[in-house]
């Protein structure tokens, strides 16, 4: 019998050690037995120094640039303010890093193509942080859809809205030189990525868009969630409440809705309208679940599928597979869930959203972008 050599684990580093990266990316990369966490940056030191003792990380760091330099990394997690999703990720990929950045991809589009475009050149794989699409509800619906069941797709609604989830004021959640947008580029982005997907992410044409700040402008919505929620500041001036509609070559569209406080019931849900059947994702606690909308010998009729349970070793079961499936790209040399390219084509989408909402006017996308 000859004994195989175990394979040297992946070389791990994690940038921002905030409440994501400590609710999710750490535990569930402490407990994959093919990932070593080696390094981890927090420009908080202290926060950085006391997240490292929690998950055994040897190697510290302030400055994400030194990280960069220092520690040859296999691969790296981006889990920083959204501003600097964009130079940590690229400077990760020239450094030889395969990446997972977490949403929104980039805050500009500009920087978003650079990111897919040094991924494309340096041949390192590049992937966003949209968990949700490994959801059971997601993929039993893009199953059907792609097995032509549903028939064509025509129209998505597509709303994430939360009561009462805004972000501590002042923290860089609620700044957009920091974080680009609020509830639009924080939860919009994952409902604009999962209609996106189920569409095959077909080219924008338009976006008329609104975005207002009604509560958070006067201090009300408050949620909590965020490193820095405590903070003392009242600075707001990002979105609470976004929506568009978006129109798709082919002739599909896609009514999107985000808000992170309002006057009216939280939820989660995609409406989607096929030629041949309709379904919704909801979620009501729990994980989503599925609602098949048909005709059965001309009487309407609502199929909910017995979906399969996420399973995983850990709790944090989407960001489980989230990891394990970049782990596994980079084993096989295979692709990611969630493509560069395809975060480029929503970045620009709510970019676009922002800029309709701005200017009051329908923003037309060029051809050859
Ligand atoms: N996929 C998801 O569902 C999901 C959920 C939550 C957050 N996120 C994303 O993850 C990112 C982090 O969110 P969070 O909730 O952990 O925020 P957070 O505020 O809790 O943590 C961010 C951390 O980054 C650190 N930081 C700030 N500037 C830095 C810099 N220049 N270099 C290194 N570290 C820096 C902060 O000190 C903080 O500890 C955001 O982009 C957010 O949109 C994604």
């Amino acid at each position: 019998m000859t004994a195989t050599t175990p394979r040297a684990r992946l070389r791990l580093g994690i940038f921002g050690a905030g409440s994501l990266a400590q609710k999710a990316h750490l535990p569930v990369a402490k407990a994959h037995p093919d990932l070593d966490v080696v390094a981890l940056c927090d420009n908080n030191l202290s926060r950085a120094e006391m997240v490292a003792q929690e998950f055994q990380v040897p190697q510290v760091f302030s400055n994400w640039e030194e990280m960069v330099k220092q520690v040859p990394l296999d691969m790296a997690i981006v889990c920083t303010p959204n501003i600097f999703h964009a130079p940590i990720s690229i400077a990760a990929l020239e450094a030889g890093a395969h990446v997972l950045c977490e949403k929104p991809m980039a805050i500009r589009s500009e920087d978003a193509e650079r990111m897919a475009a040094t991924a494309k050149r340096t041949g390192r794989i590049l992937t966003i942080g949209h968990h949700l699409r490994f959801e059971p509800a997601i993929q039993a619906v893009k199953t059907l859809i792609d097995q032509g069941k549903m028939g064509r797709i025509y129209y998505i609604q597509a709303r994430y809205l939360r009561r009462s989830g805004i972000p501590g004021f002042g923290s860089w959640f609620t700044r957009r030189e920091l974080a680009g947008a609020g509830a639009l580029f924080d939860i919009g982005v994952h409902a604009l990525d999962l209609a996106l997907y189920l569409l095959d992410f077909p080219q924008p044409e338009t976006v008329s868009g609104v975005s207002y700040a009604e509560l958070g402008s006067r201090g009300r919505g408050l949620g909590g969630w965020g490193a820095d929620i405590f903070k003392t500041s009242k600075d707001f001036d990002v979105d609470e409440l976004s929506a568009g509609l978006v129109r798709l070559a082919g002739g599909a569209a896609i009514q999107l809705e985000a808000s992170w406080a309002g006057y009216n019931p939280s939820s989660e849900f995609i409406g989607i309208f096929g030629t041949e059947m309709g379904a919704e994702i909801v979620r009501e606690g729990g994980p989503f679940k599925l609602r098949l909308h048909q005709d059965l010998n001309d009487m309407p009729a609502v199929t909910e599928p017995v979906l399969p349970q996420l399973q995983a070793p850990v709790p944090q079961k989407q960001y489980w597979w989230e990891i394990d499936q970049l782990v596994r790209a980079i084993r096989e040399n295979g692709q990611p869930m969630v493509l560069p390219e395809e975060s480029v084509i929503t970045t620009r989408i709510l970019e676009g959203l922002i800029r309709s909402a701005g200017s009051q006017a329908e923003v037309r996308f060029g051809k050859n972008k």
